[in-house]
């Protein structure tokens, strides 16, 4: 069977399960854990869910279906699942409603153990490669009133057509390509979303020009290894479906700039070992393409980047942010780092901080090293202390903070252009949008001007937000 045939089977369940649900007014509630590819993944659950009647409750005690879609990169994620399993028992022994997990962490073989021995009440498991078989799977448990468990360890393959329910109507997200074929030695994702494998250029400008006929502005690319989309095709010579010459990244970021309605584009997340000079120069010739760059730096030590298998060193790091700079005018960096990777020594630190104070990042995402299993780092002997670590990370955040307040100063009395989201979370008078540098505005203003892109002059720094007027509409 082809995919296409493979989802249009599903779509069929999906007409069952609506059959069976008619009148019931059914919610369901969705728990997503993770980056923004299970965001991403969890919206095209919602997608499917919605079609077969059920509407979406924030309370999962009121739900009569509660869904999770789990993350496996670091350690607090499973202590999150367990902890909520316990919640979902209650639920079921209640309600009698419908639970099923998916995503990440149902790909190891110990977790789904897990759950089948202390936690019977879980009707569907189902992992990476088979969320789009999920109508399938919950039709099975509706109807044959059986467990269901639907994990396969193959390559996934690419699923278009699945519905989606979007969070927003203003931004939206784009899976381009999944898998990673990097093995970092500390990440867990390549055994769980399995090897790379980009979506065709043609379905992916398809969904971008819909989005941006149904009004959406903001699009943000995503991939486990972004850039380094179509590479694996192009390297192995594996066919795909051939578009306006898309065969890179770099092309296909080109193509995008060029549809009309789109405004704002990013993408996450890239590898600096993939970030070539093509990739640069579409980013610094179209004003589309936001100036915020993630660039995971995850050490700043060249022996922990080796050991981690990063494939990059210290300097080529800089050298790479150097150039960026020099070629990319107004450009900003976020990042990921994690700290007390096996080994990782005093000076290993130490370049981690040097590297934090010469790039001055917008944003850094900070991580404790998580020993996963499976993975190599995992088994290395020199594990780092956790008190180490805690402190060693005390002391990044430390510095990272008082960076963002300096770099926070700079944005006061500049006019910022904002995309404006909504309402503020915190008070129904304010609204809320980003810059160019995904930095959150504050500031009063009429609701109509929620989905445009306005001038805003910024007044007051807050650490995690800034606070604005509107100087044009
Ligand atoms: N421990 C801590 N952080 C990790 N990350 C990935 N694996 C681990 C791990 N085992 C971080 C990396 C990555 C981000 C998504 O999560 O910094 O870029
Ligand atoms: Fe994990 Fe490295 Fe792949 Fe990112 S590039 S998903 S950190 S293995």
């Amino acid at each position: 069977m082809n995919t296409q045939t493979d989802v249009q089977k599903q779509k069929e369940y999906i007409e069952k399960i609506k059959k069976l649900n008619q009148g019931k007014n059914l919610k369901y509630n969705i728990f997503t854990m993770g980056c923004q590819l299970n965001e991403n993944d969890s919206e095209k659950l919602s997608g499917m869910l919605e079609q077969m009647g059920y509407s979406k409750i924030e309370d999962i005690k009121q739900a009569d279906l509660a869904l999770f879609n789990t993350c496996c990169v670091r350690e607090n994620a499973e202590d999150k699942l367990f902890g909520k399993l316990g919640e979902l028992k209650k639920v079921k022994e209640e309600k009698g409603s419908i639970i099923a997990i998916g995503g990440c962490m149902m790909q190891e073989k110990h977790i789904t153990d897990k759950i089948k021995e202390s936690y019977s009440f879980v009707d569907v498991i189902f992992g990476t490669h088979t969320l789009y078989r999920f109508p399938e799977d919950l039709y099975k448990a509706l109807i044959e009133n059986k467990k269901q468990e639907d994990i396969i360890d193959i390559e996934g393959k690419i699923y278009e057509d699945i519905p989606i329910k979007r969070d927003s109507k203003i931004k939206a997200s784009v899976t381009i390509m999944n898998g990673c074929n990097n093995f970092c030695t500390y990440c867990i994702v390549p055994y769980v979303r399995g090897r790379e494998r980009s979506r065709n250029p043609k379905d992916i400008i398809k969904e971008v020009k819909e989005l941006a006929e149904s009004g959406y502005k903001e699009i943000t690319l995503l991939g486990q290894n972004v850039n380094s989309y179509l590479r694996v095709e192009r390297e192995k010579n594996i066919e795909f479906e051939k578009y306006k010459g898309i065969d890179s990244f770099a092309k296909l970021l080109k193509e995008i700039t060029k549809i009309e309605g789109i405004e704002r584009i990013r993408f996450v997340s890239p590898h600096p070992k993939d970030f070539t000079d093509d990739v640069i120069e579409a980013i610094s010739s179209s004003p589309k393409i936001c100036k915020l760059i993630h660039l995971p730096l995850q050490s700043g030590s060249s022996k922990v980047l080796k050991e981690m298998n990063r494939k990059y060193t210290k300097e080529q790091y800089l050298e790479l942010v150097e150039k960026m700079k020099k070629q990319i005018p107004n450009l900003t960096l976020s990042t990921d780092i994690i700290v007390g990777f096996p080994g990782e020594t005093e000076e290993d630190f130490e370049d981690t901080l040097d590297v934090v104070r010469k790039v001055n990042f917008e944003q850094v995402y900070m991580f404790i090293y998580s020993r996963r299993v499976g993975t190599p780092a995992d088994k290395m002997e020199n594990q780092i202390p956790e008190e180490i670590k805690h402190k060693r990370f005390d002391r990044l955040k430390e510095l990272v903070e008082s960076g963002i307040e300096k770099n926070n100063q700079k944005y006061i009395n500049t006019i910022q252009k904002i995309l404006v989201e909504g309402e503020s979370k915190t008070s129904k008078e304010m609204l809320t949008g980003r810059t160019d540098s995904n930095k959150v505005v504050i500031f009063e203003g009429d609701k109509n001007l929620i989905g445009k892109i306005i001038e805003v002059k910024i007044i007051s720094e807050h650490m995690w937000y800034l606070k604005g007027e509107v100087s044009k509409t």
